[in-house]
Order: structure tokens, then C-alpha cells, then sequence
């Protein structure tokens, strides 16, 4: 709960521990100085450490959205063959953003609530030549997935030369990500989420190949070049003006990270999601959407006859619990209530209580 008295069981923005509301609120530093460029330093190099990668990471100010964008403008030039696997509303985000540049995606979309099918990607790929990258979700949020990236990407290297590019904008640091065991190169993600932190950073790993890619691409970029942000991060310094206090704050979330250790962090996710599903079952009943669940969230479906935005509008309005409703043609239809970050088995189980005494409110479990 926070200090406003409200539980947010949402995938992104998550709750905010009180260490890293402190050290948002602290005094605004300048970001041209000696304190400042040794604060950001570390920040790379604990999400080095998040990433499990000793490639390059680059920091950049802005939501998921554009460290996603951020990938297709550095590594990609116009009129490159690349392929969007989708399972849900994040690889329609990919696809959009290709659009939106010029590109014409081959998009190989699953049906919501499955993970991407390894024989299927194997197969597109046979099927398709000189692709220039493959792009993923590492958990889908909108429908509560995750996809087996260490099969998928060594799929991808068997079948061709592309980059392998991820968007674990809300799988970092919940479900386990190893960015150079596994072959990924790039792995974009957000501050707002695991990562423990408010909404404004966004981040970029990057393998030499990839590297090597933003060298040759040809679409336009500026504000997400990732050349004149490498060349900053050398100096230490960010090419533009940063979200200073977020900077800070995200100091304080990976000092967080680091005391607990990451495989810690990865068994307590499993936890939790294993605890929050196991009430659910005893206390609704109700079918779980995703048949290849993430640790991040439990999409609950609803049963007919209810109206999903009036349960949780109602939830919010009357018990201050903030839970997620569906995306797209879902609207309505599910419950996703998240247990990440700093979500805590209180929090979950406050927010299970309050669908249950809408949904169950005899305590008779409804099927
Ligand atoms: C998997 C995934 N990708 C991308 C995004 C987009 O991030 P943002 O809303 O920060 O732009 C989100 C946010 O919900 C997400 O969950």
C-alpha cells in the first residue's frame, strides 16, 4: 500500500518502494557534473548487471514505447525484410512502429494467450530470406505470456543472420533474462516497472553485432541515436537534458536489486504469481487467461454478464486497489492483476479479497 492509502496491483507503473521515493525527492542535481555523470555510471553498470550482459547499455528518457522505437531506428534501414512475432498488444506495437518508418513487417502472430510456437517460428524463418531482425516480447502484458527466449533465439541464430531483438519492457528483472548467454541483441525495457522505479527511462542492451548494425542503418533518427548516446555515455553524460530525479531514483531501485540478488528476485516472482493464482483458484474459480503464463500478472476472465470496467472502476473507487483491466477486443473481459516488483503478497491478496467479495460474495466459488 502506499502512502496515499492505495494498492497498486497494475503491470506498469508498479508501487514505489520508499527508498527510491526519497531519493526522487531529494534537491535537483545538474546533470553536466562530477556527481551526477558517477551516479549515472553506476546506473550502467547495475543494469549490466540486471541484463546479465557485459555488452553496451544505453539510457534514454522516455517510456518503453520509445526505447522500442529506439531499436527499429538504430538498427534498421529502409526497406529491410525483418519479422514481428506477436502474441498480444506489445507485438502490434512493434508492427505499428515499423509502419510508422516505412517498413513492411512479416508478422507471425499467435493467438492471445500463447507464447510464440518455436516449430512455427522455425518454419517462418526457412520460409523467409535475408531478414534483418526478429523481434520479440519477453512477457507480453497484455495477456499475461512469457516467451521461451533462449529457445526462440537460438532458433533465430540456427535459421539465419538476424538480430535478435526483445522487448522486456515488463519482464526485466521479474522473469529470468540472460542477454548474452542467450544470444539477444537487444533487449529494450522501461524504468516503470520491474525495475522498481517511476515512468521516464528508458533502456537499450546492446551485443557488438548490434552495434555494428547502428553503424549501417539508414533511417532517420536524432533524439534516439544511439551513436551520439554512446558517445555521451563515454564521458559520462547523457546527449540531452535527463529525467534527473528519475536518474537518482533508479540508483536507489538497483541498489535494491543488487542487496537481494537477482536470481532472488527472479524465485520471489515466481512466488508470488505462484501464491496470487493459487487464491484466485480457491477463491473465484474463474479460468486464467494465458496458457503460457508469465510471472507478472494473472489475467483472470470474467465471467459473462459482468462488466470488467465497472468491477474494477468500482474496486478502485471503493477499496483504492488499482488492478488492470483488458487491452483491444479483451476490454472488459479480464481482470490482469500484476505481482511484480515491489507488489507484495499483502497487496495481492487485498486485491484477490476484493474481486472475491464481488465475484464470490457468498464465499461459494463461481464456475
Ligand atoms: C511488454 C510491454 N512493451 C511495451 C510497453 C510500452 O511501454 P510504455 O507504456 O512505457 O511506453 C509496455 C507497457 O505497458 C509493455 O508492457
Amino acid at each position: 500500500m502506499n502512502a496515499a492509502g492505495r494498492i497498486m496491483l497494475t503491470p506498469g507503473p508498479t508501487p514505489l518502494p520508499p527508498e527510491v521515493l526519497e531519493a526522487m525527492s531529494r534537491p535537483l542535481i545538474h546533470h553536466r557534473t562530477e556527481e551526477f555523470g558517477a551516479l549515472f555510471a553506476q546506473v550502467i553498470e547495475d543494469m549490466k548487471w540486471v541484463y546479465r550482459t557485459r555488452g553496451t547499455v544505453l539510457m534514454m528518457t522516455c517510456s518503453g514505447t520509445g526505447a522500442m522505437e529506439s531499436a527499429v531506428v538504430n538498427l534498421l534501414s529502409p526497406g529491410d525484410a525483418t519479422l514481428v512475432c506477436t502474441t498480444g498488444a506489445f507485438g502490434d506495437r512493434f508492427v505499428a512502429i515499423h509502419r510508422a518508418f516505412g517498413l513492411k513487417p512479416e508478422v507471425l502472430a499467435f493467438e492471445w494467450g500463447r507464447a510464440v510456437d518455436a516449430d512455427a517460428l522455425r518454419a517462418k524463418l526457412r520460409a523467409l530470406k535475408g531478414l534483418r531482425a526478429v523481434f520479440f516480447q519477453h512477457t507480453d502484458t497484455s495477456t499475461g505470456i512469457v516467451n521461451d527466449l533462449k529457445t526462440l533465439a537460438k532458433i533465430v541464430h540456427e535459421e539465419s543472420d538476424a538480430l535478435v531483438v526483445v522487448d522486456s519492457v515488463s519482464g526485466l528483472a521479474c522473469e529470468p533474462l540472460e542477454t548474452d548467454a542467450w544470444g539477444l541483441d537487444a533487449v529494450l525495457t522501461g524504468s516503470q516497472k520491474g525495475l522498481m522505479n517511476a515512468p521516464g527511462l528508458g533502456f537499450a542492451a546492446l551485443s557488438p553485432r548490434a552495434l555494428k548494425a547502428v553503424e549501417a542503418a539508414g533511417l532517420p533518427r536524432f533524439n534516439f541515436d544511439y551513436r551520439l548516446i554512446a558517445k555521451s555515455l563515454a564521458d559520462r553524460e547523457t546527449p540531452w537534458t535527463p529525467a534527473i530525479s528519475i536518474v537518482v531514483g533508479q540508483a536507489a531501485a538497483l541498489k535494491l536489486l543488487r542487496a537481494e540478488g537477482l536470481e532472488a528476485v527472479w524465485r520471489r516472482h515466481d512466488a508470488l504469481a505462484a501464491h496470487a493464482r493459487e487464491r484466485l483458484q480457491k477463491t473465484l474459480g474463474l479460468p486464467f487467461f494465458a496458457k503460457d503464463p508469465a510471472n507478472i500478472l494473472t489475467g483472470v476472465v470474467l465471467p459473462a454478464g459482468v462488466d470488467g470496467n465497472k468491477l474494477l472502476a468500482d474496486i478502485l473507487r471503493e477499496d483504492g486497489i488499482s488492478i488492470a483491466g483488458g487491452q483491444m477486443h479483451l476490454k472488459g473481459k479480464i481482470a490482469r492483476l500484476a505481482h511484480m516488483a515491489y507488489i507484495s503478497r499483502a497487496d495481492v491478496d487485498a486485491g484477490v479479497d476484493a474481486l472475491a467479495r464481488r465475484l464470490a460474495p457468498t464465499g461459494e466459488v463461481r464456475r
